[in-house]
């Protein structure tokens, strides 16, 4: 077995890169004392996905919500293509689609009425709005389900009318907070296939997640945030090179030894001596 290093890293000189996401000595405080970002310093360049990975706790949603205008930064700056969201926040929603950590969608609406809807809320045409659903609606394999109510879906397939959602209105931006958070690994090999899709779209994706394969497998770029704080941010290969060590993980497929009495006792089923106590046969019966 041998451990891959992947990732399609960076293509340019970051110097050479347009900005989508510029975010410099971004401090939230929560107004019960909780600092939940520490003067983090990062920029998303156009076209590229960069994932923010971290453990629970790290601060990834503080900082997804404040890029989203949801919340406002204690200090620090945000621009998004030059457009600050605190100052300007409706013009900063149309260059961006948004999956939220925890979103809530209208329960008796179907999914082709919210893709409406929300194309209309997003300023589509009643025309464009209705050829965003039925593009987006294949796109999600969610025709099966397209007249259903989303109180009657599953947990999975309202994330993939989330992940539809952000998408309307082709947004040049996508904002991503854990996308596969709660799917199958079938479903969420569907994700990935999707934002590789975006990405090839010309679209730029930041994305949050705990998943070190997913990251590995979707970034041009990875930040990692703990405690708060952009601990390391580059390509896959430059985070391994940040490492002082690399370990070669080597495993040997051989046959095993019968097991010898010692190891096992003499016990009819073979179960270790530990073990014996749990065997059926010795349940009380
Ligand atoms: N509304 C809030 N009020 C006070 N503290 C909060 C609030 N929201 C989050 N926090 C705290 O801020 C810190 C960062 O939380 P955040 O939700 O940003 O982390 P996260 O990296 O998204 O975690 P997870 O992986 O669990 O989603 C945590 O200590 C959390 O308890
Ligand atoms: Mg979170």
């Amino acid at each position: 077995m041998r451990i891959e290093r992947r990732g399609t890293g960076a293509f340019m000189n970051d110097r050479q890169r347009k900005t989508a996401i510029s975010i410099r000595g971004l401090i939230k405080h929560y107004p019960d004392g909780t600092v939940a970002n520490r003067g983090i310093d990062l920029d998303v360049f156009e076209g590229e996905v960069l994932s923010i990975l971290g453990p629970n706790g790290a601060g990834k949603t503080t900082l997804v919500r404040q890029i989203t205008t949801e919340l406002n930064p204690t200090s620090g700056s945000i621009k998004i293509k030059d457009v600050d969201p605190f100052l300007e926040p409706l013009k900063v929603k149309q260059l961006m689609g948004v999956i939220p950590q925890e979103g809530a969608l209208f329960s008796h609406l179907t999914i082709q009425e919210h893709l409406y809807f929300f194309g209309r809320l997003k300023g589509l045409t009643k025309g464009s709005a209705r050829a965003q659903v039925e593009r987006l609606i294949p796109l999600l394999s969610l025709e099966e389900y397209r007249g259903k109510k989303i109180k009657n879906l599953s947990g999975g397939t309202q994330k993939r009318v989330f992940i539809a959602l952000a998408l309307l209105g082709d947004s040049p931006i996508l904002v991503l907070d854990e996308p596969t958070a709660g799917l199958d690994p079938a479903a969420r090999r569907d994700v990935w296939d999707l934002i590789r899709a975006v990405k090839r779209w010309g679209r730029t994706v930041n994305l949050t997640t705990h998943y070190l394969e997913e990251a590995e497998l979707l970034s041009d770029r990875i930040g990692i945030l703990q405690g708060g704080e952009l601990k390391r941010l580059g390509t896959l290969d430059d985070l391994y090179r940040s490492v002082p060590k690399t370990y070669r993980l080597v495993y040997n497929k051989r046959r095993r030894k019968p097991a010898s009495k010692r190891d096992y006792g003499s016990h009819e089923h073979g179960y270790p001596r530990d073990l014996r106590k749990r065997c059926p046969c010795r349940e009380p019966r």
